[in-house]
Formats: structure tokens, sequence, C-alpha cells
């Protein structure tokens, strides 16, 4: 490029390069970027000689800034005022004056911390030793120069020293407001050597641990007492975790110097540093609610992670099983107090415990055998396993292994028998659907004319306890339509839809009827409690937040819909029995595909109960898309799936939001920015139905009851069924001769719904739900127990063997 004479930018480009250094620089201490401004360099020359100008004319030719003073008071005074990054002494002449004690006394001064100060000294003449410069490093000189007044050494000299130790004291002196940081930061901050050697700790950790800074640092870990609360691998558990690089998340008990125990949320990071190796451990600690000593709880040890790596010791499925119930011991011990911190308490366990959620899939044992291959290995191989881990994460191989961890037969059965889908199919057994319609019951005008008793019932709809039995009983066994009324009012679905309350009735009756009354559990009452539930969860604050208006009729329409025309067989019946639907659906997801095909055929097959007629082609198609995703995630093939995909991109991302400010705005804000990703929405819309769809473990207790009885009895028809026939049997437990319910509702409640429900109490705030699940448990532990106490009953000699 050619400038022209004329032009400003000439004379501008010729004296920025001439100078050869421009007015400040930016440079960088790791994410921090810092901007320099320009070198100054004071001169302490008793006497202008040839090599004080060679240094004037130097920083003249550097860009700097210059100072010369002449004795070494006015050179003290100077350096104070200016703080020069360079100081240049004359070594040469000691008549002059003692540049050693010049040196030492700038040195005792605070801003010489970083200050570079070089003696210049005489030339070694020819045949002399060369002296060593060790003395003027002692008297805290850093370089020496060799007298040369020729400006391109003195040039030389400085732009080096500008280059290595200035640049490098100025990072560092960027380090103290790091370090302000860290004393002023609320949470308790403990760095840590590769050995565990406390290096620092910051005022909240002395006020946390009730030490001080003096009695820690220098200290190792070990040296200090510990916390006989942790599990007793837990400490093993963090040192692999860490010292593979990985950071570790969780709970922790530590004793404070006065010998009180406190329970500490912790995150520990190794850094790396020289060598590439991990240098220092930075944990970051942060004091439980639940520390008020009215509200200990015994649980939280086990809530850990490591993260990047769904790590996890051997003992996991011991571990796990004992969280489960510890939390649910816990819990209730909790919530006997229900002021608002204990609500709080409760949604931080919940919170908590979704990071130790780890399901016994397959994926699990594979990152953890790559994790341990990925110890010993070559960090090309390394670095390639790190990728393999990344992949296997994101994807979906999140279904658990069956059968072969789980020696109870209730969860291998019920795995069976809702997870999998048929292996043999059998010839010439078709299952036919008992069409049994009784469609000529009447349905009121309008909902508000519905008889009073009814109508009385429907004012508690609102409520979680809500009992749906009475209802059935008062509409005579048409609980979905009443209530289906006054919800969809309540939503404003009419509106939405642009349809009459008369098309909404009519599509409700021919929904009803389309489920079979004769299944003790898949009738219209199970889709009427489904439909209850998720009208529930919409009201929720969070919920209520990240989802669209077609979101919620999407919703409640797939509530309404999800189960209809269930046969009362599971799908793995329909498969072995080589039902039409199975053979149509090709043994996948047979009865979901089938409800959510049906249910659309139904509506828009006569226009007096179509409620889509008058919505626009796009809004229909969106809608009938979020309706069927929705049934679909009903399906139980699928859950762990669904559950794992909700955890790692809503709760996981949000708990750490949340750990930044608990915030009520934030919260707003936080739910806002979810509408803008679809895919969460997705994400929330299927936890929520799945949610919805096995809610009855949360239920008042006389609730839970009542429905454990029908889906056992419905279960027990099918394996009567199977015998009859001469089909597999799926779920043998469920046999009507020998199965307990209550072990069945454990092993129920303890693979799929304690994990499902934590993370969902952690999104949308359930304490009642999670207390009634705590009771419910608490029922049927206790009756397990009862029975094996008295006198063996027949269906425990069975269960044993
Ligand atoms: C002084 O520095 C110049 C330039 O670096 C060099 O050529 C010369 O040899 C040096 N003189 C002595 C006496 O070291
Ligand atoms: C890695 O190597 C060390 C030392 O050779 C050995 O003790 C350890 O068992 C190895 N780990 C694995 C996972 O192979
Ligand atoms: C339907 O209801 C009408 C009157 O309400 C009655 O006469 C008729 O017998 C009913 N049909 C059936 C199949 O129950
Ligand atoms: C509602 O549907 C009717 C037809 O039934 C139509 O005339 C009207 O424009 C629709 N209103 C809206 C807002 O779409
Ligand atoms: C559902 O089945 C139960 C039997 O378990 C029965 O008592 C109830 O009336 C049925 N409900 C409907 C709406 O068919
Ligand atoms: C079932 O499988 C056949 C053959 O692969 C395929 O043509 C058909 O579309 C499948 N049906 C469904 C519902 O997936
Ligand atoms: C939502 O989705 C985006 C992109 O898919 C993701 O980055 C984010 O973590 C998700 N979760 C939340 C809570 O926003
Ligand atoms: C809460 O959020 C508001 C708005 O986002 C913010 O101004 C305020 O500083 C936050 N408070 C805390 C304690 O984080």
């Amino acid at each position: 490029m050619r400038w022209l004479p004329w032009h400003p930018m000439a004379y501008f480009f010729s004296r920025f390069f001439l100078s050869g250094q421009a007015s400040t620089t930016e440079t960088e201490i790791g994410p921090m970027r810092l901007t320099q401004d320009p070198i100054q360099v004071l001169l302490i020359f008793a006497k202008e000689d040839k090599q004080s100008d060679g240094f004037w004319w130097a920083c003249n030719k550097a860009g700097y800034r210059c100072n010369i003073a002449r004795t070494p008071e006015s050179a003290l005074e100077c350096f104070l005022d200016k703080h020069h990054e360079i100081i240049v002494i004359d070594y040469r002449n000691p008549r002059h004056f003692d540049a050693e004690a010049i040196c030492r006394s700038i040195r005792a001064t605070k801003p010489a911390e970083h200050t570079v100060i070089i003696a210049v000294t005489l030339q070694v003449s020819a045949g002399q030793e060369e002296a060593s410069v060790l003395p003027l490093l002692h008297a805290g000189f850093n370089r020496r120069f060799l007298e040369n007044n020729s400006i391109i050494a003195c040039y030389n000299e400085l732009i080096q020293i500008e280059h290595g130790e200035v640049r490098s004291q100025f990072k560092l002196r960027a380090c103290n407001s790091v370090f302000t940081a860290l004393e002023h930061c609320h949470e308790a901050i403990e760095i840590t050597s590769e050995d565990h050697i406390i290096q620092y700790v910051n005022p909240a950790f002395e006020q946390m641990m009730g030490y001080q800074k003096g009695e820690l640092i220098g200290k190792e870990l070990t040296e200090l007492p510990k916390s006989d609360r942790n599990h007793a691998d837990l400490l093993d558990t963090i040192n692999t975790c860490i010292k593979r690089g990985k950071e570790w998340q969780g709970v922790y008990y530590a004793r404070r110097k006065s010998g009180d125990n406190i329970q500490q949320h912790v995150k520990i990071t190794p850094v790396t540093g020289q060598g590439g190796k991990i240098r220092h451990f930075v944990s970051i600690k942060k004091l439980c609610c639940s520390n008020d000593r009215s509200k200990q709880t015994y649980r939280i040890h086990h809530d850990e992670k490591c993260t990047g790596d769904q790590f996890q010791s051997d003992s996991h499925s011991f571990r796990c099983k004992n969280r489960r119930k510890e939390s649910i011991d816990a819990k209730s011990i909790t919530s006997q107090s229900s002021d608002a911190t204990s609500l709080q308490n409760h949604r931080y366990s919940s919170i908590a415990r979704i990071h130790s959620m780890t399901i016994e899939a397959p994926i699990t044992k594979v990152i953890n055998i790559i994790n341990s291959a990925q110890e010993n290995s070559s960090v090309t191989v390394a670095e390639a396993l790190d990728r393999v881990l990344e992949i296997l994460r994101t994807t979906e191989l999140y279904s658990p292994q069956l059968g072969s961890k789980d020696d109870d037969p209730h969860t291998s059965d019920l795995v069976g028998g809702l997870m999998m889908d048929g292996l043999k199919k059998l010839s010439g057994n078709e299952y036919i659907f008992s069409k049994n319609m009784n469609q000529n019951q009447s349905v009121p005008v309008t909902i508000s004319d519905a008889p009073p008793c009814i109508a009385h019932l429907l004012d508690n709809e609102e409520s979680w306890d809500f009992n749906i039995f009475e209802l059935e009983a008062v509409t005579n066994k048409r609980p979905l339509v009443y209530l289906g009324l006054k919800t969809f009012s309540r939503f404003g679905i009419c509106e939405f839809l642009n349809c009459s309350e008369a098309t909404l009735r009519a599509w409700f009756q021919v929904i009803e009827t389309n489920y079979h009354s004769s299944n003790s559990y898949h009738n219209s009452t199970h889709a009427a409690d489904v439909l209850h539930a998720t009208a529930f969860f919409l009201g929720k604050e969070r919920v209520k937040g990240s989802l669209d208006h077609l979101d919620q009729v999407a919703a409640l329409i797939a509530a309404t819909i999800h189960d209809v025309d269930h046969p009362g067989r599971t799908n793995s019946f329909l498969c072995n029995a080589g039902s039409e639907l199975a053979v149509l659906y090709n043994d996948t997801a047979v009865l979901e595909s089938h409800h959510a095909a049906l249910a659309f055929q139904l509506t828009t097959k006569d226009n007096k109960c179509n409620i889509f007629k008058n919505l626009n082609r796009n809004h229909y198609r969106t809608l009938r898309q979020a309706i069927i995703d929705m049934v679909l995630a009903t399906e139980m093939t699928k859950h762990f799936e669904h559950v794992n995909k909700f955890v790692n991109s809503i709760i996981k991302p949000m708990s750490s939001d949340e750990s930044n400010s608990n915030n009520d705005s934030g919260d707003c804000e936080y739910t806002h920015s979810l509408k803008n990703f679809p895919d969460n929405q997705t994400l929330i819309k299927r936890m929520m139905i799945k949610c919805a769809d096995v809610a009855n473990p949360c239920r008042p207790l006389e609730l839970c009851i009542e429905w454990a009885g029908r889906i056992s009895e419905e279960y027990f028809a099918q394996t009567d069924e199977e015998k009859k026939q001469g089909l597999p049997v799926v779920m043998p437990v469920f046999d009507r001769n020998t199965c307990s319910i209550p072990k069945s509702q454990i092993s129920f409640i303890d693979y799929f719904i304690m994990d499902m429900f934590d993370a969902w109490d952690a999104f949308a705030y359930l304490p009642g739900l999670m207390q009634h699940l705590a009771n419910n448990y608490k029922h049927w532990k206790k009756l397990d127990e009862s029975k094996c106490r008295s006198l063996r009953l027949p269906s425990e000699n069975n269960l044993g063997s």
C-alpha cells in the first residue's frame, strides 16, 4: 500500500514505524485481556555520559517514556511518582553513589514488586576473570548490562526486557485483581497443590471452617480432621475423578475446627500447569441449606458427580438403592416443618439428587471402561477416547440393561412387560378388541349445566388431591367428559381451536367411548386422571413459563387421548400374540402408535366432533405433531432416554445456573429463555406427560392404593389369558395367586418413578407430590415387612424361590 506524501496517515505511519512502538499493547493472561501503557524507564546516572545518552536515545527509539535522576533521593522520589517498569542504575563508579543501596531502597517500596532493575557495569577487560552476577541479584537487580554506549545495544537490551520480564511482571500484577476477587467472594475457596498441600484459602473459607489461614496454608489436607459422616469410599471416588483431570461435584461433610460437621456442596476442579500436569486443585464450597440442625438430613452423601464423565464406582448399584430409601426417609423428616426453608431444602435436595441420577444403563458401563482405559493410554488415544465419550453421551443409548443386574423379579418383569417388545410372534392368535361402546349416556348441554353433585366435585379440580374415583362414581363412569370440559375451558382451549363447546363435548364423548370400560386400569378414568395431572403440571410456574399456549393445548389433548382404545394388554402381549396391531406397527410402539392414529381418525372423521376443523393448516400440523410426540413419549421403551435427556438438557444447565443466582427474576428470565429452544420445550412436554401417566404413586394414599389394585388386576387378567392361550407369560410375578402388590409397587417406584419425579420436581417444584410419594412408599414397605414377619403366605414362598 502506498500513501501519497500529503496524506495525513502518511505522517502517522512514518512516526509509527520510526518509533518502533505503538503507544499501548494488548496482552492476555488466561481469559483476561490487559492493555499495557507505554513503558516508562528511569535512568539513574550521577553524570550524563555516552552510556546514559545511549539509553536515552534507545528509549526514544523504542517509544518509551524516560526520566533521568542524578541522586539517590531524587531517584526514589521520581520512582514513587511514576512507578517505572524499568530502572537502569549506573554501577560503574562507586565514588558517585552506592548503586546497590539505591537498588535496595527502591526494592523496599511496594510499587517496585514488579519493576525490572538493571545494573550497568564496566566491560570486563581482557584477561580479567568475569565475576558472578549473584551479588547483584541479591541486591535486588534483575539484570546486568555490560557498558556499551551504542544506541542499538541499549535499544536491544530494553526491548528484550520489555518483551520478556516486563510483560511477565505486568501479567503477574493483574493477578492482584483475581486475588481480590477471591478474597471477596462469598463461596469458600481452597487451592491445593497436586499433592493436596493447601496453598490458599479465602476469608469465606476461614469463616466456614473456623480456621485462620495461617493454620491451614502449607498443611496437607490429610492432616486436618475429617468428618466421619461421609460414605466410606467417597474420598476414593473423588480422588479417582479429579486425578483423571475431571471436575467432581457433590455433597460432602466437612469438620469445622470446633468439631461440628457441616454439609457442603463442593466442586473440585483440577488445574493443569507446568508440563501439562495437574498442578492445583481448586475447591469451591457452599453450605448446604440443610445445615440447619433441626432439618439435618443424612442422605446427600450419595449426590455426587464427576463432570463430563458418568463416572461411578462399582458399588453404584448398592449405593443407588440405598439412596432411594434414605432419600425418602430424609424427606419425610424434612417436611415435617412446612415452612419456607424446608420447601427450599426440599427443592435443593431434588436438584442435588439429579446429579447422582444414573440408572444402570449399558452406556454407564461403557463409559466406565473407557475411562479406565484412558488412564494408561497415550495422549492421542486418550483424546480419541474423549471424543468417543462425547458421542456416547449425546446419543440415545440410555436404555437400561435388563435382567442381569436386578435380581428382583418384579423389576425385571415390569421391564420385560413394559419396555420390551415381544420377541416371539405366534400366528393365528390375533387379539380382538372388545369394543363395548355404551354411547347412549346423556351428557349435559354445557358444563355449567352439570348436575350439582358433579359441579360441586369439580370445584376442587385444580387441587392435586382431587378424588377422581368420586368423579367416576357420580358421573356414572364418564369422568373424562366432565373433567375434560371443565379443564379445557379453564385453559381456553375452545378459544385457541376456534371451536364451539358443542364440538368439544362431542369430541370428548367419542374419545371417552373409545376407552374400554372393561379394562380395570386403562379405562377412561385413567385418561381423566392423566388429564388432571397434566393440567396440574401446566399450572406450575416454571412449566407455564416455558411453554406456549399451543404446547398447553397439545398437552391437554394428548393426555385425553393417550390411551384411547387400550386393549388392557401390554405391547409385549400384543407382539407375542401376533395381534393385528402389532403386525401393523411392526412390533414397534404398537399401542402408542395406535392411540395417536385412532384419536386423529376419530376426531377428523366426523365434523361434529372435529375440534381441529377451524384451525389453519400450519397450526394444525404443528399441533398434531406435538400431540403425536407426546403420546409416543408415553411408551416405556424410551423411558430412560426421555428422562436422561430431560436431565441433561434442562435440569443440569438450570441447576448450574441457579447456583449462580438464587433469583426470582433470574428464574423468570431463565424459563423464558427455554421458550427460545423448541427442542427443550419438547423435552419438557414429554417429561410432563410421562409423569402424568404414572403419577399414581404420588397421589394421596387411598387413591394410590386403588390404582395399584386396578393395574395389578389388569396384569393378572393378562397373565390368565397368556396361560389360557399358551402364550409366553411376560410378567410372571403378576399372577393373581402369588403376587405381592406391595413388592411390585416398591419395584416400580424404585425403578421408574423415583428418579423421574426427582427430576420433574427439580424443574416444576412439586413438594406435595414428593411427600405423597414418600408416604406411599413407606406404606408399601410396611405392608411388605409385616407380611414377611407374619406367617409365611403362599405368595411369599413362591416369590422367594
Ligand atoms: C556494543 O554493542 C554493539 C551492538 O550490539 C556491538 O556491535 C559492539 O561489539 C558492542 N561493544 C562491546 C564493547 O561489547
Ligand atoms: C495403569 O498402570 C498402573 C501402573 O502401571 C497400574 O497400577 C494400573 O492398574 C493401570 N490401570 C489400568 C486401568 O490399567
Ligand atoms: C339409548 O337411550 C334411549 C333413551 O335415552 C333408550 O330408549 C335406548 O334404549 C338406549 N339405547 C341403548 C342401547 O341403551
Ligand atoms: C373461526 O371459525 C369460523 C368458522 O367456523 C371462521 O368464520 C372464523 O373466521 C374463525 N375465526 C378465527 C379467528 O379464525
Ligand atoms: C375402570 O375400571 C374399574 C375396575 O377396575 C371400574 O370400577 C371403573 O368403573 C372403570 N371406569 C370406567 C370409566 O370404565
Ligand atoms: C413396517 O415395516 C415395513 C417393511 O419394512 C414397512 O414398509 C412399513 O412402513 C413399516 N410400518 C411401520 C408402521 O413402521
Ligand atoms: C436448551 O437448548 C439449548 C440448545 O439446544 C441448550 O444449549 C440449552 O442448554 C438447553 N437448556 C436450557 C435449560 O436452556
Ligand atoms: C436478580 O436479578 C436481577 C435482574 O436480573 C438483578 O438485577 C439482581 O442483581 C439479581 N440479584 C441477585 C442477588 O443475583
